[in-house]
């Protein structure tokens, strides 16, 4: 039996476990506050200073995290134990490098972070290579070649840039009609101004779920083994979540089809961290959608349904600590939007929405706000879903925004 001791030393000094986090965003920063508390030196980097991680990390640094030659640098200068991604923008080819030259562990493998980058990657390897069931699919990088996959396809249809997240330059395209104007948006909307494009056909799903799937060590072996959170069901508008859930009921067969191919498309990944792994569902049957090689944003809600949130089990599992993904309540999140294009925003009524015991309240503290930004999120814990979703629902209410 391999005896397995993780030394963890101290924050500032010689010993320091260090971490570097590439996004700063939310979900990085509840990730940073769960290594703060096991006494892990914390970087944080992103392209914008004051970042929401940023304000609880040790260090803050700020660059293109595209750019190869600035990440390689920043590495250098830090000389992290763990490089953890946080968002997808990152020069992957410069952690590839790093984990062939044992420089530092990309969390959770320089793999999972490259395939998951592009959705051609991903998607690739999720249906040829491993034979899940997944949404029709063709790649164009032509307005010909375009337009020949969206007939291939069909109608409607899902249009989304290869390098893009959070809805950005996709379209449903109901008719051929409608099949240039979502080729101009994908052009303007993705990433980085790659061209390529997938078109996928519209599964008719009865509901989406984010099965949280943490891969991290048995403490005894040293083996990595798979676990599971309860699923979070999920709406999305825009491509954008709005509101999550956990648990999303479903029947035994979809749950453990939902197990099997969450387990496949991780162990294929690699490496230890929570993954969210994103799926429709329709009665039995189940298609993986894709996957998260972090923490997921619908999995916000664990912040108030589970022993361990997301970003706990995500901090333990890369240290190489045993995780509890045992949910202790039935809770909803709900979006709180800055509804403004504007930065040093004020946020009022938190008094209010959080009179009732079973409310709290996250407030991401981002130094500008746009329309549909992000800017908090609400959590509430109740007896049944309905009630647990009108709950945060309400308690997102509550909150206003204000310019000054
Ligand atoms: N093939 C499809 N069939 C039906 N619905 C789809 C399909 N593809 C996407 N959707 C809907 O659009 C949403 C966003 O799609 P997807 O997750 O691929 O985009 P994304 O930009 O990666 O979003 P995010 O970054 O928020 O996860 C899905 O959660 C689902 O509601
Ligand atoms: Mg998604």
């Amino acid at each position: 039996m391999i005896h397995m001791n993780v030394t963890i030393g101290t924050p500032l000094q010689a010993s320091a476990y260090k971490v570097l986090l590439l996004g700063s965003g939310e979900l990085g920063k509840e990730v940073v506050i769960s290594l703060q508390r096991l006494g892990v030196e914390v970087h944080a980097a992103d392209r914008y200073a004051d970042a929401p991680a940023m304000q609880v990390a040790h260090y803050s640094h700020t660059l293109n995290m595209a750019n190869a030659t600035e990440l390689r640098q920043l590495i250098q200068q830090v000389q992290p134990h763990l490089i953890v991604p946080e968002i997808e923008a990152i020069a992957t080819e410069v952690l590839l490098e790093i984990e062939e030259q044992k420089i530092a562990t990309v969390i959770p493998s320089a793999k999972a972070v490259n395939l998951t980058m592009n959705r051609e990657g991903i998607r690739r390897l999720a249906a040829e290579e491993l034979g899940l069931p997944t949404s029709a699919y063709r790649f164009a990088d032509t307005l010909e070649s375009f337009r020949a996959a969206c007939d291939d396809i069909g109608y409607p249809n899902f249009v989304k840039p290869v390098m893009s997240s959070s809805g950005k330059g996709q379209s449903r395209v109901k008719s051929f009609a409608e099949v240039d104007a979502a080729w101009d948006h994908a052009q303007t909307g993705g990433r980085i101004n790659h061209g390529k494009v997938i078109v996928e056909s519209q599964i008719d799903f009865d509901f989406e779920i984010t099965l949280l799937t943490v891969c991290a060590k048995n403490p005894q072996t040293g083996v990595i083994e798979t676990s599971y959170c309860d699923p979070i069901g999920h709406r999305q508008d825009s491509g954008d979540y709005v509101e999550s859930w956990q648990p999303q009921p479903m029947s035994p067969a979809a749950l453990e089809e939902s197990q099997r191919i969450a387990h496949k498309v991780t162990t294929a990944l690699g490496g230890c961290g929570i993954f969210g792994v994103e799926l429709f569902i329709k009665g039995d049957k189940v298609w993986f959608s894709e996957v998260s090689p972090r923490p997921h944003d619908t999995g916000l809600v664990t912040l108030a349904s589970q022993f361990q949130s997301e970003f706990e089990l995500h901090a333990r599992a890369i240290l190489g600590l045993p995780v509890n993904t045992e949910r202790h309540s039935i809770a909803a999140s709900a979006v709180i939007y800055a509804g403004v294009d504007d930065h040093n925003l004020s946020f009022s009524g938190l008094n209010l929405a959080l009179a009732n015991p079973n409310t709290d309240v996250r407030l991401f503290g981002k130094p500008e706000g746009f329309k549909r930004r992000r800017m908090g999120v609400a959590t509430a814990r109740a007896e049944t879903i309905d009630q647990a979703r009108e709950l945060a629902q309400q308690t997102a209410d509550q909150i206003s925004v204000h310019q000054n």
